[in-house]
């Protein structure tokens, strides 16, 4: 069946809806989800919105702890962007009666979170931010905007200008090719290439599956955030602890409740992410067990609601006052390469949140930034398709020449367990080589005709595809910097700062930003 449309969006979190909300007043918007739009990470964030909003606070205080949480490897101008427009797009929203937490003055009720300098985020209904958020967008969504649920995006369509113009998608009903003048791809991260993750199981990286299969440029893959405090029930990760309960006075201890985080970091237990999940990480292979401490919060269950549901659904007794955490995969900070109007290499293809890596978030995300992201860039990118409108002409295909079959693959249980292994926390590169050497050659998966697959070893492919590029970024990037530790290699590299790994045409190189200008072309802002 063919769907002809406007704008076709990939993903359904807050980048997703912030689009369609403005886009669907103007254009046909049709949206495709491979789960629901209950089974985002936008949906699933507790933590809030990192924005400035208290007169002790400043745009350039974020910005800076944006800048050190990340370790300096970010696109600065998108950075002001992000916090400066940012604070404008909230405002806004306030204004229109977005439901926070607010104080009994009136005044928001700020939390805080790892590595911020001050406390800036908003939040609501507690600790249901992200619910909260979307189902607000959703009432203010255009009634005739579609939803597609269940639809599993698998590959992206070009004319033979080379231009995106559609994308095809497999559910339970059968093969659906969409048309469009814009595709967004806003199918969020990757977190479900590991074991233990705060992302639901369908976060696979698909969105950046599909745009490298295309030509698309890529970069940041060897940065995935590890969040520290998972909850911990029967050796499996159980969702997320907030962070922010970390803020309301709650400590890392091991089970005989000694300290985890004294003398590790000025800022205990508020510190830099990759800092608190090395330090749970280390205690852990030493065999302790380890919690957050949260005897000196008082009104938890009211502060804290969805967590305290999640505990006693997992069998917490929360009476004693210790929750067992572990870490595990969070937020991928890198992506397919878009600028802040989401475009990408690959004309009228568009990228925004966590499947593009606009730079915005370094090596290292300040926590509460990305549903920030989601909203700044969402409605940049939306207010940039408005301005440009609909005008492609060219809906003639390019010959697909891909012919090979499936080479063979790993279960999705031992590539999860070789990701958490071999690009993990921590990461050396004699695991990394050896992992490289179990997966079929990137030259290979890219040829591989896809369209006759079964929905479930689609999205093998598809993990395959990004774990490759992941540990291929992680093993070129010969330094620490950021989100995780190389064993080898502990420290910064002045050699590697401001240096990108990007993936392009099946081709991977090192460069010194993470966009290439063309200043011959009318636009010197084109990507590449
Ligand atoms: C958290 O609530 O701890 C997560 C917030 C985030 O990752 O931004």
């Amino acid at each position: 069946m063919d769907v002809k449309t406007d704008v076709l969006i990939i993903g359904s979190g807050i980048a997703s809806l912030q689009a369609a909300r403005l886009l669907g007043q103007h254009f046909q918007v049709q949206i495709v989800t491979k789960s629901s739009v209950q089974m985002s990470s936008s949906y699933r964030a507790q933590g809030g919105i990192a924005v400035v909003t208290s007169p002790d606070d400043h745009t350039n205080l974020h910005i800076a702890d944006t800048l050190a949480a990340g370790e300096y490897h970010h696109e600065h101008r998108y950075v002001e962007s992000l916090v400066k427009e940012g604070k404008v797009m909230m405002q806004q929203f306030l204004a229109e009666g977005l439901p926070i937490d607010r104080q009994e003055n009136g005044e928001p009720a700020l939390g805080l979170e790892g590595a911020h300098s001050h406390h800036r985020i908003l939040h609501a209904g507690g600790d249901s931010t992200g619910q909260i958020l979307i189902d607000y967008l959703l009432q203010h969504l255009p009634s005739t905007i579609q939803i597609n649920c269940n639809e599993m995006a698998f590959e992206l369509l070009v004319n033979t200008n080379g231009a995106c113009i559609g994308v095809v998608t497999k559910s339970e009903k059968g093969i659906k090719r969409y048309f469009a003048h814009h595709i967004i791809l806003a199918s969020g991260g990757a977190g479900a290439l590991y074991p233990s993750t705060s992302n639901y199981p369908t976060s696979t990286g698909d969105g950046i599956a599909l745009a490298y299969r295309v030509g698309a440029a890529i970069s940041d893959m060897e940065f995935m955030q590890f969040h520290p405090s998972l909850l911990w029930c029967q050796a499996q990760a159980k969702g997320l602890v907030s962070e922010a309960v970390r803020g309301a006075g709650g400590t890392f201890v091991n089970a005989k409740r000694q300290p985890l985080m004294a003398g590790v970091h000025p800022l205990r237990d508020l510190a830099p992410r990759h800092i608190t999940a090395h330090t749970l990480y280390r205690q852990r292979a030493a065999g302790q067990e380890t919690f957050i401490d949260i005897t000196s919060i008082q009104h938890f269950e009211n502060k804290f609601p969805t967590i305290t549901k999640l505990c006693i659904e997992n069998g917490i007794d929360l009476q004693n006052g210790l929750i067992p955490v572990a870490p595990g995969s969070h937020f991928l900070m890198g992506g397919v390469i878009a600028d802040d109007r989401g475009r990408t290499s690959i004309p009228n293809l568009y990228a925004v949140g966590e499947v593009a890596c606009t730079g915005v978030h370094g090596a290292n995300r300040l926590a509460s930034n990305s549903l920030l992201e989601g909203i700044t860039f969402g409605q940049k990118m939306a207010q940039f398709i408005l301005k440009i409108g609909c005008n492609q002409t060219n809906f003639t295909l390019a010959v697909a020449k891909r012919q090979q079959t499936m080479p063979a693959l790993l279960s999705k249980e031992q590539l999860q367990q070789s990701m958490m292994h071999s690009v993990g926390i921590v990461r050396n590169p004699d695991d990394m080589q050896r992992f490289i050497a179990q997966l079929p050659p990137l030259q290979n998966l890219l040829q591989v005709n896809v369209m006759d697959l079964p929905q479930q070893q689609l999205e093998l492919y598809m993990m395959h595809i990004v774990a490759s590029l992941m540990v291929h970024a992680a093993l070129t990037r010969t330094e620490t910097r950021g989100a995780h530790i190389r064993s080898d290699l502990p420290n910064n590299e002045t050699a590697w700062a401001q240096s990108w790994v990007i993936f392009q045409q099946g081709q991977m190189k090192v460069r010194n930003s993470l966009y290439e200008y063309h200043q011959t072309r009318r636009n010197a802002q084109t990507i590449f």
